[in-house]
């Protein structure tokens, strides 16, 4: 009877998890002078109830290692291959042949996007790919179609956007619009998104808000209120994510797209590189993040499940250090596979540790990096994780 009641309870808590883990991404980078082997990679993100991984290329090792895997894929583009793509269609087909099409096969990899270009209109690009990212979109997305109707169908072509893509006059959400030096290049982008029903991305960063304004006031970077709120008509605001994928929202209102799916590209903290950047605060900002993505009511103007890609999955030791030394700290996962703080996927708030990537070069216990005022929250999570390991062992 015991036992009957334990087994109902462990299959109920699965489904549970599986459930609000459901549309969990990852960003799997390969800027790193010692990558993992993509193997055990693969094997651990399953372990851990990823469901999808976005990429920033499509690296024959690394997709290789995703097929089979059930995992979803988003693979990508390089910003310097846009201007090829753009002006040679027989390039753009060469692409989706030996990226896309070739791992179609039977126990294949479960391609689901095209990311073409990684936010390509970023300011501090000048402009460079603001004439090739459209055209390359669309010679990719015919390429799909020429394989196969059914693939031109299924996989579908996107651009992650840098949220710099749009502003607000007012500095609410309803004052949004795109900026002015690309909104005739946007418009021509979400018309195709619509006929495509294809998804806007927009990568969204908390931490550089608040790393980037010394005003910003700190609290509203995280979820857990208590700071300062903005009123945008009759809605409250408690934290910039909401306000900024509701800007992000209003900007597509503005020029009739209100109705595109948005998806967060990329979302994160990193933990180390800056004042704000440590794991006492990326765990904060996680633990609101998950709650709030297990509760599935989206924004205020957004109801509704939002499908997310952290970012990202290991820190990077060859990332450019242009934009702040924290970029090569982004990772949930040290560069050796193990994880740097506990993390519940599933927005329960249970402190557990991310199981590590199994012979990754350190299978011993996972190094914690901490202050010592963390120390007396680890001490109460390491206690959480063993009993959790005893039901589990049951
Ligand atoms: C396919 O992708 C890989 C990795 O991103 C790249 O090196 C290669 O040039 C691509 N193939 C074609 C035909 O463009
Ligand atoms: C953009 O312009 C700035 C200032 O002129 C320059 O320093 C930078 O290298 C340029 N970036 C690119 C990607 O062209």
């Amino acid at each position: 009877m015991a036992r009957a009641a334990v087994l109902v309870w462990l299959v109920s808590m699965t489904l549970v998890s599986t459930h609000l883990a459901q549309g969990l991404g990852v960003n799997w980078g390969s800027m790193a002078s010692h990558p993992l082997p993509p193997s055990k990679v693969v094997a651990m993100l399953k372990e851990n109830g990823f469901t999808k991984v976005k990429l920033f290329d499509a690296e024959p090792s690394t997709m290789d290692a995703l097929a089979g895997s059930g995992l979803e894929v988003m693979v990508g583009i390089p910003n310097d291959k846009l201007e090829k793509l753009a002006k040679d269609y027989g390039s753009a087909k060469d692409w989706v042949k030996e990226n896309v099409t070739s791992y179609l096969y039977d126990g294949g990899v479960s391609i689901r996007y095209v990311a073409v270009g990684n936010e390509p209109f970023l300011t501090s690009y000048n402009g460079s790919y603001v004439k090739t990212t459209y055209p390359a979109m669309k010679n990719i997305q015919k390429a799909l179609y020429e394989h196969s109707k059914d693939i031109g169908t299924k996989i579908k072509v996107t651009t992650p956007f840098n949220a710099d893509v749009y502003e607000s006059k007012s500095d609410k959400p309803s004052g949004a619009s795109f900026r002015k030096d690309i909104r005739q290049t946007m418009v021509q982008i979400l018309g195709f998104l619509k006929q495509e029903k294809s998804p806007f991305l927009v990568n969204i960063y908390p931490f550089l808000s608040l790393a980037l304004n010394p005003d910003f006031p700190k609290e509203f970077a995280f979820f857990d209120g208590g700071g300062r709120s903005v009123q945008d008509n009759n809605i409250q605001y408690h934290n910039v994510f909401d306000a900024n994928m509701d800007t992000c929202h209003y900007a597509l209102k503005k020029e009739g797209f209100e109705d595109l799916e948005i998806v967060i590209g990329e979302v994160g903290w990193p933990t180390d590189g800056d004042a704000s950047g440590n794991v006492r605060l990326a765990k904060k900002f996680y633990d609101g993040l998950f709650k709030k993505l297990a509760k599935g009511d989206g924004t205020p103007l957004r109801k509704g499940k939002v499908e997310v890609y952290l970012f990202g999955l290991f820190d990077e030791d060859q990332k450019s250090v242009a934009p702040g030394d924290f970029e090569r700290h982004w990772g949930i996962f040290r560069h050796d596979g193990q994880p740097k703080f506990p993390m519940d996927l599933s927005g329960k708030g249970q402190n557990q540790m991310l199981k590590p990537v199994k012979g990754g070069g350190n299978d011993g216990e996972a190094m914690i990096e901490v202050s010592a005022g963390d120390v007396a929250a680890l001490s109460l999570s390491a206690g959480l994780l063993l009993a959790m390991t005893f039901f589990t062992l049951m």
